[in-house]
């Protein structure tokens, strides 16, 4: 979607789109407009609630254009910003499909701040994302026809706004594709070079570990995961160092299982499809990597994805194998559908060594029973730092991308003792999500504050949503660039 900017065009000007919106408060129709209009709205009980359309057509200057009102809610809403993304939104989810190439948003009159505005057209942007790649029958009426945005009369300082929220657009974009495609396309070497490409340009640095370089530092939790499938892992850094020359980088690690069997502790057939999404917390961190460079912020940031494959094979790990970690732990393997905490273990453990992390946020797809706790609604938060988990809540309630704190004791942490290891993978029936957490705690040196954020609930939406389609909800990358914007540039 292509979003322009045209200040001085009157709204008469023959030039302008057919389709022609304007953003409305709620119980606050805007003035001059014909009886058809008032008592049309009245009709079809358009007050102007957030996401709210209302559609006429009229004879302006000899042609028919089709004007638009839609609602953004009450002017002074708590939620501002959320119910003006949702207004644009809703106009992608009516429009998209309609025939229309262009819509145009008329803003002047000055009621919106730039701010407010480039909110809109974020909501309009992400709500027209789509993966259409494999569909190659589609019916016309099925197809996207909506291309442009034109925005007539935008205050100043709309372009400059907008920009910021175009970079982060397009991270929530990346990490969509990289979610929604297949297994069969993205794995962990494709992974690398599909974000490779994209990131060309934008003055991150890449670097990847392959499996001889894994192997001599001794990540035998992760190269266990990996020892059963034929795609060979990676271990990406993603680099942007756009803050104080000798400040510590904040570094965001993520779970990126690009498919997820099971292992020999297999999973059943129904959903197991699902799996290809399992690497939904290295997607969010290589969206955001992308948004925080194209936004050039000034922060020291670094994106670490351990990414790789779980299968079942003669070769693959079995339940009872012990493997040696990084960080020298000894790990006894009782599931191996418990793999996404041997691959951050370490992931994690690689990346205090190689950057003395000034905080650490793990991200991960990593318990069905985060899902049975918070549903679709907020990723879980488990944290060694109060101050980090307050930020982190803060970004996401900020963002749209709500996190929930849950808690970390020794109690569950002796949950893990293993009778011939330092630990174990899995933890007894309950808690899961809790032990999981505290798993990946063991790796976590003198203190860094680390968040581990449990997000199998929200990186896939079975229906659409505010600012997404259904599939791929590009979860997380918000969340971090609220994070970096509010807590580590501020
Ligand atoms: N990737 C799954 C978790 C998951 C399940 C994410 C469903 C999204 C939807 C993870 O690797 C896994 O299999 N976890 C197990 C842990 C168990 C073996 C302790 C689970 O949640 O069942
Ligand atoms: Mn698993
Ligand atoms: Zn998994």
């Amino acid at each position: 979607m292509k979003i322009t900017f045209r200040p001085n065009v009157p709204s008469a000007d023959s030039s302008i789109p057919r389709l022609l919106v304007r953003i409305v408060d709620q119980d606050n129709l805007p003035a001059g407009l014909s009886r058809t209009d008032t008592e049309g709205a009245s009709a079809a009980r358009f007050s102007g609630k957030t996401g709210q359309v209302f559609e006429s057509f009229a004879e302006r200057d000899g042609r028919v254009v089709r004007q638009v009102l839609v609602g953004a809610g009450k002017a002074d809403a708590e939620d501002r910003t959320a119910a003006l993304e949702k207004a644009g939104a809703a106009l992608s989810a009516r429009y998209l499909t309609s025939g229309e190439k262009t819509l145009a948003i008329d803003v002047s009159g000055g009621s919106l701040s730039p701010a407010e505005v480039a909110s809109a057209l974020l909501g309009a942007r992400l709500r027209a994302w789509r993966h259409d790649a494999y569909r190659t029958k589609l019916k016309d009426e099925q197809k996207p026809t909506l291309q442009e945005i034109v925005v007539l009369g935008a205050p100043d300082g709309t372009e400059a706004a907008w920009q910021t929220e175009e970079a982060l657009a397009e991270g929530v974009e990346l990490t969509r594709e990289l979610v929604a495609e297949p297994a069969n396309v993205i794995y962990p070497e494709s992974f690398v070079g599909r974000v490779s490409k994209r990131y060309e340009g934008t003055g991150l640095e890449i670097s990847v570990l392959d499996e001889n370089a894994m192997h001599a530092l001794g990540m035998g939790a992760l190269l266990g995961v990996a020892q059963g499938s034929a795609k060979p892992p990676r271990l990406l850094a993603i680099k942007w160092m756009g803050g104080a020359k000798a400040g510590k980088p904040t570094v965001f690690v993520g779970k990126g299982v690009t498919f997820d069997t099971g292992g020999i502790s297999l999973k059943p057939p129904p959903g197991m499809e699902d799996m290809k999404w399992d690497m939904g917390g290295a997607g969010a961190v290589a969206g955001a990597m992308l948004a925080i460079a194209r936004r050039k912020a000034k922060a020291n940031i670094i994106g670490v994805c351990g990414l790789v494959e779980n299968m079942p094979d003669g070769n693959a790990q079995r339940p009872g194998d012990v493997v040696t970690t990084m960080s020298g732990q000894t790990v006894e393997v009782i599931n191996t559908d418990a793999e996404g905490r041997l691959v951050l273990c370490d992931a994690i453990c690689w990346a205090q060594k190689e950057f003395q992390p000034a905080a650490i946020v793990d991200l991960a797809t990593l318990t069905g029973a985060m899902i049975i706790a918070l549903g679709h609604e907020h990723g879980g938060l488990f944290s060694n730092n109060d101050r980090l988990a307050d930020n982190l809540i803060a970004a996401g309630k900020a963002s749209g991308d709500k996190l929930w704190r849950f808690p970390l004791a020794a109690e569950y942490d002796k949950l893990l003792d293993s009778p011939i290891a330092d630990i174990r993978n899995v933890g007894p029936r309950y808690a899961g999500s809790i032990t999981a957490a505290q798993f990946i705690q063991r790796f976590v040196e003198n203190g860094t504050p680390w968040a581990h954020l449990d997000i199998a609930g929200m990186v896939w939406a079975d229906k659409p949503g505010a600012t997404w389609d259904k599939g791929a909800t590009g979860f997380g990358v918000r969340l971090i660039d609220r994070f970096v914007r509010d807590t580590v540039e501020a």
